[in-house]
């Protein structure tokens, strides 16, 4: 760990404070700063993000940077790449850059390849043999999300050898949906779980291996396989080892599709375009390595955050991919940032302060018909990221434009709004101007960051997760708070078990009243 702790952070909130003043227009700051689109807009490979619509002067920019530094991130960045204990609570490393080739021992290295290896040559095997026509993928979280969100973008580059579903919650409809119409012969079950001790996913996984058995009988092993740290939950399940594909407890959930957890994806999709995928966020990893702070992709995307969370008080953050192929990225990120840095307590087990906003969103246009209403004149509105994909692969070049334009259209009207004077001039003499001029006044100046792909390749995808990985790692470094673990997810898991129990044996447990009146409605 960085050998001397850092512990100011209030004076350095209190001078980014006084920088932000009463208020910043960001159209003023386009005036004063005629550098700002060099010193605002950042691009690696096929990456461009313009971050000139935040509300943050060039000063400002330069103080949060100082105060990164101050947070010892170069130190804590460099022990990231060398495999420290950068997860001090669980006492592990973080090396999800590892499955990318950056970074890690060459012991890691070495396992990683091996690994890669063996599911390319397992992922070539189920393509080219054609028995299988299904894949269920099976696991929640970070064994869901990421394939999920990356399953949809592939569709831009690849076609889709198989029929990839997913069995996510525990909720009967979902693996009931996922085997619908599915015939169990031709069918390839993948349960994927770092910890294998997941309730929703082994009671799935259990579903889907009646399913396979009664039709199968013993010949059902074969379509079962397990993606898993914990090999020997997935062998007390039954599961030969064989069929079990590892990663490493350095992988963390939500950072695992990198991992074999990506192995439905090689299946459906092919080792190639899962290769670029990871080359595609290698290359990121190397610019968040090797840049200075000021020129770095990932801190600039954290900085606007603390900046909007920890300076303006905003307590949400909106992500808007123009894109349908992204459309799961908000959900994604739900994970991503607010198990990651959704925390109260400092490492050193002291009150953080404010830390990972609410991050929330949905697809353009869409969200225009829906939410877009409280962006522009609720209270007080989100800093929202765009993102957006410029070349069309719907082969509908006139819905491309427009759905361009709908995005670039939003962010600009988020920082112009529409100013109560112009308001009144379209009104006239409407004798009710004095009512009716406020309600359709927008007070603009609402921060946004539009980040641009060249095109939803495997490699730009692999850019854009990665970029907001760091951009977690980042803040986690500022907040001072570990980034890696989740010890919020564990009571209510506990309590689940202990209520599910009480419930099947018909037993009233201590609970209060509420709890107690809730249990007794199932019969
Ligand atoms: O409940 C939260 C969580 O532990 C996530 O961190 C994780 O991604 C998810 O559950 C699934 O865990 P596993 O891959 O171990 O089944």
């Amino acid at each position: 760990m960085p050998t001397e702790q850092f512990t100011d952070r209030a004076s350095y909130y209190a001078k980014l404070e006084e920088l932000a003043g009463k208020s910043v227009s960001i159209q003023d700051l386009f005036k004063t700063e005629p550098k700002r689109m060099d010193n605002f807009v950042m691009r690696e490979g096929p990456l461009r993000a313009d971050f000139s619509k935040q509300a943050i002067s060039e000063n400002a920019l330069k103080a949060l940077q100082d105060f990164a530094a101050a947070c010892h991130l170069e130190e804590w960045r460099a022990k990231l790449f060398a495999g420290d204990t950068v997860n001090t609570s669980e006492g592990r490393a973080v090396l999800h850059m590892a499955l990318r080739g950056v970074g890690g021992s060459k012991e890691v290295q070495k396992d990683v390849k091996a690994m890669q290896k063996r599911m390319a040559i397992f992922a070539d095997k189920v393509r080219g043999e054609g028995k299988f026509k299904a894949v269920v993928h099976i696991g929640i979280g970070g064994s869901d999300l990421g394939p999920r969100l990356v399953a949809d973008a592939f569709q831009a580059s690849g076609e889709m050898a198989l029929d990839l579903r997913f069995a996510e919650n525990v909720d009967g409809a979902s693996i009931n949906d996922a085997l619908n119409g599915l015939d169990p012969k031709t069918t390839l079950v993948v349960v994927v779980s770092k910890s294998f001790t997941t309730q929703e996913t082994r009671m799935n996984a259990e579903a889907a291996r009646s399913w396979l058995t009664d039709k199968l009988g013993k010949k059902a092993g074969a379509n079962f396989i397990a993606v898993t740290a914990n090999r020997d939950g997935a062998l007390d399940f039954d599961i030969p080892s064989e069929q079990i594909f590892d990663f490493w407890d350095w992988v963390g959930g939500r950072y695992s599709v990198w991992s074999a957890v990506g192995l439905s994806l090689q299946i459906a999709f092919g080792p190639k375009i899962f290769d670029q995928f990871l080359k595609g966020a290698a290359k990121m990893d190397m610019h968040f390595r090797d840049q200075p702070l000021q020129d770095n992709l990932p801190v600039m995307m954290a900085l606007t955050g603390i900046w909007n969370r920890n300076v303006l008080g905003y307590s949400s953050q909106a992500v808007i991919p123009y894109a349908r192929r992204i459309r799961k990225l908000a959900a994604f990120l739900q994970q991503l940032e607010m198990e990651s840095n959704g925390k109260r307590i400092t490492r050193d087990g002291k009150e953080a302060g404010l830390t990972c906003p609410i991050i929330w969103g949905d697809e353009g246009t869409n969200g225009q018909h829906a939410f877009f209403q409280w962006l522009h004149q609720g209270t007080p509105g989100a800093p929202v990221d765009f993102v957006a994909v410029l070349k069309d692969h719907s082969a509908r070049p006139e819905h491309h434009m427009a759905l361009l334009a709908n995005c670039f259209a939003q962010s600009e009207a988020l920082m112009l709004g529409k100013p109560e004077y112009k308001v009144r001039e379209e009104l006239e003499e409407r004798a009710d101007a004095d009512a009716i001029a406020p309600q359709k006044t927008f007070p603009g100046n609402r921060p946004s960051t539009t980040i641009t792909l060249d095109e939803l390749s495997p490699f730009a995808l692999g850019h854009l997760i990665a970029l907001y990985e760091h951009k977690v790692f980042v803040q986690g470094v500022i907040w001072n708070v570990n980034s890696f673990d989740q010890w919020g997810v564990q009571l209510g898991k506990v309590l689940a078990s202990t209520i599910l129990e009480e419930m099947e044996a018909d037993e009233k447990g201590e609970h209060d009243a509420s709890t107690t009146a809730l249990m007794g409605l199932v019969k």
